[in-house]
């Protein structure tokens, strides 16, 4: 480590599949410059001190409102609903909600680009430029995300989606892996997109849409 470069605490809300794929995304911010170390998971499905990957569970949401000192958290819950019902219950004004991205990402000039707290761009991501992204949205691998988006907090897309330019994204909005919206339409709050959709036109709020072209899902 350099001298005077300053290492914070971390750690990830979320100790399943993709909880171990964003430890893994901060080992490699790390290698690239140590500005992390990671304490450990919160997860309130699995017993404190099970470890995963080497790294100790410190606990549920319980112990993560009475943390004692500073630390950044990421949320690593794929659902919208259930990490946005998460974040509202925490607490603690010792965390702090960084945005992590992987060295892989390639990024417009950060003039024409808004990226929320807690967000994550996992390896591979293309955003291009006159983007704003909300607070909370995992974009998973080899996403791309076109000019002037916009994207609500707690989204979710899944490995390998396409947004086209000009897309609006309502809060809260799941895309399964390969899903694609063409530009210019608006996909509705709390939408869930399915796997390999491409949606060619607006999707209602609450909607789930599959299929090419999309189609929305009647309710059963
Ligand atoms: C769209 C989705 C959310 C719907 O889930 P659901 O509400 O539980 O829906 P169901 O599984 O009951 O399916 C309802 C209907 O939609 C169809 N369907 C579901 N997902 C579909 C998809 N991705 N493409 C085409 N049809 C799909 C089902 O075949 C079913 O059709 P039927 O009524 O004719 O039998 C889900 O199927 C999906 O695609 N999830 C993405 C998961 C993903 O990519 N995970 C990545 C993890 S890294």
């Amino acid at each position: 480590m350099s001298i005077g470069m300053e290492v914070n605490p971390i750690a990830v809300f979320g100790a399943g599949g993709f909880g171990m794929e964003v430890a893994m995304l901060i080992e490699q911010i790390n290698a690239v410059a140590p500005i992390w170390r990671m304490e450990g998971f919160f997860d309130d499905g699995l017993p404190q001190g099970t470890q995963v990957n080497g790294w100790p569970v410190l606990g549920g949401l319980e112990a993560l409102n009475g943390w004692a000192t500073s630390l950044a958290v990421v949320f690593a819950l794929g659902m919208p609903a259930v990490k946005r019902a998460v974040i509202r219950k925490v607490r603690n004004p010792r965390l702090s909600f960084p945005v992590l991205v992987h060295p892989t990402v390639i990024r417009g000039n950060p003039a024409h680009l808004s990226i929320g707290e807690g967000t994550i761009l996992c390896a591979g991501v293309i955003v291009t430029t006159n983007i704003a992204i909300g607070r909370h949205v995992i974009v998973n691998l080899a996403c791309t995300i076109g000019h002037q988006v916009v994207i609500g907090d707690y989204c979710a897309f899944m490995p390998g989606c396409n947004v086209s330019g000009e897309v609006t994204v309502g809060e809260g909005s799941f895309w399964g892996t390969g899903a694609k919206a063409i530009n210019g339409k608006r996909i509705g709050a709390h939408t869930k997109i399915g796997a390999g959709a491409v949606a060619i036109t607006d999707i209602p709020d609450q909607a789930t849409a599959v299929g090419v072209p999309a189609r929305v899902l009647l309710p059963r």
